[in-house]
């Protein structure tokens, strides 16, 4: 595998060192960029970012700017995002300041592009239903406006950030009636802090197992759906234009640069904000809740090799993968291990919960390590212990408890 998690191809290293020599030499002539593109199909030689300020997209752009793509970011900056203003890029990238719904901002930035990362989302669980509307209008409106503005401007291949909170809850075995896929928990049950579904057709208790990218979408929060309605929206775009989509749905992305706690925000950077705090972390349910926590740079990795992946294949082919480490942890297991390296209080365990939340969901990351010759490098124990030192985004913490490990 090549140092950027994509498949090796030095003649297509070569080919795509020429095609970008050519477009950087480029003076934007009429109809140019269309044949640059057709040529440029060993490897993405410039590339829009979107939401490529934020947490995974700024670490895309960073690995796509390494290896010497050129690289536009279009960002809204937004400031429940960046309470503390523009975040610095590598140097060479453009930021341009602007909303993925705002047609003409994006038909600018669309100039002779070869590809689309799409990372701008608006995320996490949010508030309340009051939230609606700008999840909507974030993650589903604005890719439509980006999806028309690509049709447009002749940009057929996209890499589209999507999520296991697809799935809802993950897949299940019951002893008795095999795979099951269980509905949303009671308030009733979650209230007695029975947490784990139990078979939907039997009642008996469940086994969790590994998600694949065929199991049913079922989800079960705003945020998901609009998720969900976003690759809906890029596959009818696929199937018109003739584009290509790989849909990477991450499972839960941890590393540098996580923003600090929000209500829009991971639970790992919840976990690290009460450790920096000097408080302990608060752990929802009984703490047994298995995800699967995947650290940036490989999610960032996965997006280069799914920017290749999108060259290659037939027009109209739009594929789904996991994103996922494959080494399944519990909630409770991050707060502990998070809290022991940063040196912290050990977590509390509150039997609080959160109706949006599922219990169990991991995925099975099989198909984008035999497709696109991915496979993540940073283990658990080692990501979390430099996730403890490593910077988080946003203004530090009101009272600052103790130091982060020094590393
Ligand atoms: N972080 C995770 O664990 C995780 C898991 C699954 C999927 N994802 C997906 O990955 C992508 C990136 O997530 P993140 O964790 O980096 O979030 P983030 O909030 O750190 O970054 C999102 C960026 O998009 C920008 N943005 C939001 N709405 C915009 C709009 N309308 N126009 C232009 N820019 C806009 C924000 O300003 C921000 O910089 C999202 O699509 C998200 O759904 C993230
Ligand atoms: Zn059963």
């Amino acid at each position: 595998m090549a140092a950027d998690g994509g498949p090796a191809h030095s003649s297509d290293g070569f080919h795509a060192a020429i095609a970008a020599a050519a477009y950087r030499s480029l003076k934007r002539a009429p109809g140019a960029c269309r044949r640059l593109r057709a040529a440029a199909t060993v490897g993405p030689v410039r590339v829009l970012v979107t939401g490529g300020a934020g947490f995974v997209g700024s670490h895309v752009v960073e690995a796509l700017a390494r290896r010497g793509d050129d690289v536009v970011v279009l960002d809204a900056l937004l400031p429940a995002v960046h309470p503390a203003g523009e975040p610095g890029l590598p140097p060479g990238v453009r930021l341009v300041a602007g909303d993925v719904r705002d047609r003409s901002a994006v038909d600018r930035v669309l100039s002779c592009v070869d590809a689309v990362c799409h990372q701008a989302a608006m995320v996490g669980l949010g508030v309340d239903v009051q939230d609606l509307p700008d999840y909507v209008g974030c993650n589903d409106f604005g890719t439509a406006v980006l999806l028309a503005a690509m049709a447009t401007a002749g940009v057929r291949r996209l890499v589209l950030a999507s999520s296991m909170v697809v799935y809802g809850e993950g897949r299940y075995r019951c002893a008795v009636h095999g795979l099951v896929s269980p509905g949303p928990r009671r308030p009733v049950d979650l209230d007695g802090g029975r947490f784990e579904p139990p078979c939907p057709r039997c009642g008996r208790p469940l086994t969790p197992g590994l998600v694949p990218e065929d199991a049913a979408a079922d989800p079960r929060n705003a945020y998901a759906a609009s998720k969900l309605a976003q690759e809906h929206l890029a596959a009818c775009w696929a199937r018109s234009v003739g584009g290509t989509v790989a849909a990477l749905r991450y499972h839960n992305v941890y590393g540098p640069r996580m923003p600090r706690d929000t209500p829009y925000a991971g639970v790992a950077a919840l976990f690290r904000s009460a450790a920096e705090r000097g408080e302990a972390a608060r752990v929802f349910e009984d703490g047994g809740q298995r995800r699967d926590f995947v650290h940036v740079r490989d999610v960032a990795a996965a997006n280069l090799a799914a920017l290749a992946w999108t060259g290659r294949v037939a027009p109209g082919v739009v594929r789904a993968f996991n994103v996922g480490s494959g080494e399944p942890h519990t909630v409770g297991e991050l707060a502990a291990e998070l809290a022991a390296a940063y040196g912290g209080p050990p977590p509390v365990v509150t039997g609080q919960y959160r109706l949006g939340d599922v219990r169990h969901v991991t995925a099975d990351s099989s198909r984008i390590r035999a497709e696109l010759g991915w496979a993540p490098r940073v283990g658990f124990a080692e990501g979390v212990a430099a996730f403890a030192a490593a910077p988080l985004r946003g203004p530090a913490a009101a009272v600052t408890g103790r130091p982060p490990p020094s590393r």
